[in-house]
């Protein structure tokens, strides 16, 4: 057991800016460069794997959610970083361009959203420094992706650094033809996406269900609540790959039994299950005019999902007692303190998921390995 391991300030340049990501700039250009992390350093990586998701054993509880990494240079950030796995940001079978930017702007809000708080309007800024305040943002990609080859070929590359007790998943969503796409065109198409995952070399897949972002099929968003589909893709998956964990990404649930019915449903075939996404919300600049170009609404995430994720964490662990199923919960959405993955831990979660902290303090999981380093 280390006790003498570095202060986290070690680790931070002082000029170092609010956010590893420019939010000025097209997601495509930001991905082609590092993150702006000016000092370089990164902390050292536990040698004991002492949590475990999925069957693997793991260096930290923390994973990196679908999101701030996408490509090699951005998952090799974040391995370094300690994170015990790391989700490449959701892939399509299709290449898709970005949204316009700005993609991810500054949402002032400094606590969570009640339930009954989903159909307000907030406001935001592009100016980086205020997330130091705020703890929110909103993020609108729209599920960007390359060819499925040009991805499919990187991901082996994108393992080369993982060390023991690190593991690399894969998030796929569907590119459905219109909007009265059949259940089975759905799940064909996930299921080449998840198939070029596994053969790249993904250790876990995750479908993800719930983009709040989507603008050309905007029932691309709300695939976690499909029952039949959930439960058909998963079983069509699990014949194909029988060992390869998989779960599905989910949004806002209008109730537990809207839950329950679609868990349940999938039975053994569902491995884990992964939430929340952002929260889809209408955010415009304090004078009321657009934020994001051309969108209104986009995903609002960071302090701001707290109580609607531990609400959803919740539920899922009770699902799974009350109806004797076997799924992992991979808990997040508003986790931006060590404590605040504790306190999801506690409330059900098997492991926890960052995406809008990792965009500001990449170095949590090791703060957070730092606060259990006598405990454990
Ligand atoms: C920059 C950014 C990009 C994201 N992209 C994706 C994505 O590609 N797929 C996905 O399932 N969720 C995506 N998300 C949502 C996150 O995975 C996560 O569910 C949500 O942001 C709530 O967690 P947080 O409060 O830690 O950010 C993204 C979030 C952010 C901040």
């Amino acid at each position: 057991m280390s006790t003498n391991l570095p202060d986290p300030k070690e680790f931070v340049d002082p000029n170092q800016p609010p956010l590893i990501y420019e939010i000025e700039k097209s997601w495509e250009e930001v991905i082609s460069k590092p993150p702006v992390w000016l000092s370089h350093k990164f902390p050292p990586l536990p040698i004991e794997a002492k949590y475990e998701f999925l069957g693997h054993k793991l260096i930290s509880p923390i994973a990196i959610a679908a999101g701030p990494a996408s490509g090699k240079i951005w998952t090799d950030f974040y391995f370094k970083m300690g994170y015990g796995m790391v989700i490449q940001k959701t892939r399509r079978t299709v290449p898709r361009l970005s949204n316009t930017q700005p993609n991810i702007a500054i949402v002032y809000l400094d606590k969570p959203v009640e339930e009954d708080g989903l159909g307000e309007t907030l406001a935001a800024s592009n100016d980086p420094r205020d997330f130091e305040k705020y703890k929110s943002m909103t993020n609108s990609f729209g599920n960007p992706s390359s060819d499925i080859l040009t991805w499919a070929k990187e991901l082996p590359d994108q393992r080369k650094i993982m060390q023991p007790g690190q593991i690399l998943a894969c998030s796929v969503t569907a590119t459905t033809p219109d909007e009265a796409a059949q259940i089975v065109e759905t799940a064909s198409d996930l299921l080449v996406g998840a198939t070029a995952a596994v053969l790249g070399g993904a250790d876990v897949i995750e479908f993800n269900l719930a983009c709040p972002n989507v603008t050309e099929n905007p029932q691309e968003g709300e695939m976690f609540q499909n029952v039949k589909l959930v439960k058909y893709v998963l079983s069509e998956f699990k014949r194909r790959f029988p060992k390869i964990p998989v779960g599905i990404k989910f949004g806002v649930y209008n109730s537990k039994e809207q839950m329950k019915k679609v868990f349940a449903e999938a039975g053994e075939n569902l491995n884990y299950v992964s939430g929340i996404n952002a929260l889809k919300m209408t955010v415009l600049t304090p004078d009321g005019s657009e934020i994001l170009p051309g969108r209104k609404t986009s995903g609002v995430c960071g302090i701001a999902d707290q109580i609607i994720a531990l609400k959803h964490i919740r539920w899922a662990a009770q699902i799974r007692q009350e109806e004797g199923l076997k799924y992992q919960i991979l808990g997040g959405g508003g986790i931006i303190e060590p404590s605040d993955a504790d306190r999801y831990l506690s409330t059900g979660a098997d492991m926890v998921q960052v995406a809008t902290i990792a965009l500001a303090d990449p170095l949590l999981a090791y703060k957070y390995r730092l606060g259990h380093r006598l405990v454990t």
